[in-house]
């Protein structure tokens, strides 16, 4: 049977460990090992959506494992701006391919996707609800860098509201028994509630604050967010909040020795430049992690075992 990877919701703690432990063994593989496992296999990435580190870092990974790839970058290069369907366009790429890698703005059109198409389905991004290869990049650092994952205190600070990386990594997170986090964002970018729900009454804390720097000093890892314009459906909204939180080298000063800042970047001004030098900056060890994290999903969803 064909194995998606749609949401962060439909895994269970096993299946996520299964992608972390897959991912320690392919970083320690050689290149030269690596790119006997996928010869002859197609990757088709329908981005319908602009991406940097999530297309080319699939792209990458597949090259890597042996594999070619497929796809497009943007929607006006395909039949889709003459008229033709999302499910037609499915239909028609999994005729030429092995397995999917799909970026949408609609929220539910991975799982559409998945519902159509007899190959495997990777969802990179469906609208602000979920981004779960990025999820599992986010645990693989954090695993990496810390060393654990259970237990740790989170303080997410930016949109909470749009961003679907914010979305997976938390509901993950409290499968892994995190339970202390810290929230900070412009009002009308809050989390919304559904995702502190859940039941065990009195397991997680969600603590929403203005205080950034109280933020920072008890955390083990600070997720940044970019506020996102493409998501506001009112670009005097955004204009309100676009600048609400920038962390600088100077607001780290009372972090952990330990803490970690990461970020799914890209950013935009919320991250100043000047923390790129501090040893808290954890975001671009993050992003070259993708490579790895989506060499273990492209083997594991083609069936290859490690
Ligand atoms: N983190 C992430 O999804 O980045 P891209 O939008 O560049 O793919």
């Amino acid at each position: 049977m064909k194995k998606d990877l749609i949401s962060m919701e439909d895994l269970s703690i096993q299946e996520i460990t299964d992608y972390l432990t897959a991912a320690v063994k392919v970083e320690a593989m050689p290149l030269n090992e690596r790119v006997q496992f996928l010869p002859g296999r197609i990757m088709a990435t329908l981005f319908f959506e602009p991406s940097t580190r999530t297309r080319l870092s699939f792209e990458s990974a597949m090259h890597q494992l042996g594999g070619s790839v497929i796809g497009f970058a943007e929607q006006s290069a395909t039949s889709v701006s003459k008229g033709e369907s999302f499910t037609d366009t499915i239909h028609t790429v999994e005729n030429y391919s092995d397995i999917l890698v799909i970026r949408h703005p609609g929220e539910g059109t991975a799982r559409l996707a998945a519902k159509e198409s007899h190959l495997p389905v990777l969802n990179a991004g469906d609208g602000s609800n979920q981004h779960p290869s990025q999820t599992l990049l986010d645990l693989y650092t954090i695993q990496k860098d810390l060393g654990k994952i259970e237990g740790i205190k989170m303080a997410f600070i930016g949109d909470l509201k749009y961003s679907r990386t914010v979305h997976s990594l938390i509901r993950a997170l409290m499968k892994l028994n995190v339970t202390d986090f810290t929230l900070v964002a412009p009002e009308s970018l809050r989390l919304q509630k559904y995702f502190m729900s859940n039941d065990e009454p009195g397991k997680y804390q969600f603590k929403e604050t203005d205080d950034i720097e109280e933020a920072i000093k008890n955390c083990d890892v600070l997720y940044m967010t970019r506020i996102q314009r493409e998501r506001f459906p009112d670009l005097v909204e955004y204009e309100k909040v676009k600048d609400s939180y920038v962390l600088t080298a100077s607001m780290l000063k009372e972090a952990k020795e330990h803490a970690r800042v990461l970020h799914p970047l890209p950013r935009v001004r919320e991250i100043a430049y000047d923390v790129d030098k501090t040893k808290h900056a954890g975001y671009f060890p993050q992003m070259k992690n993708g490579v790895i994290i989506r060499q273990a999903i492209l083997l594991k969803h083609l069936g290859v075992q490690l």
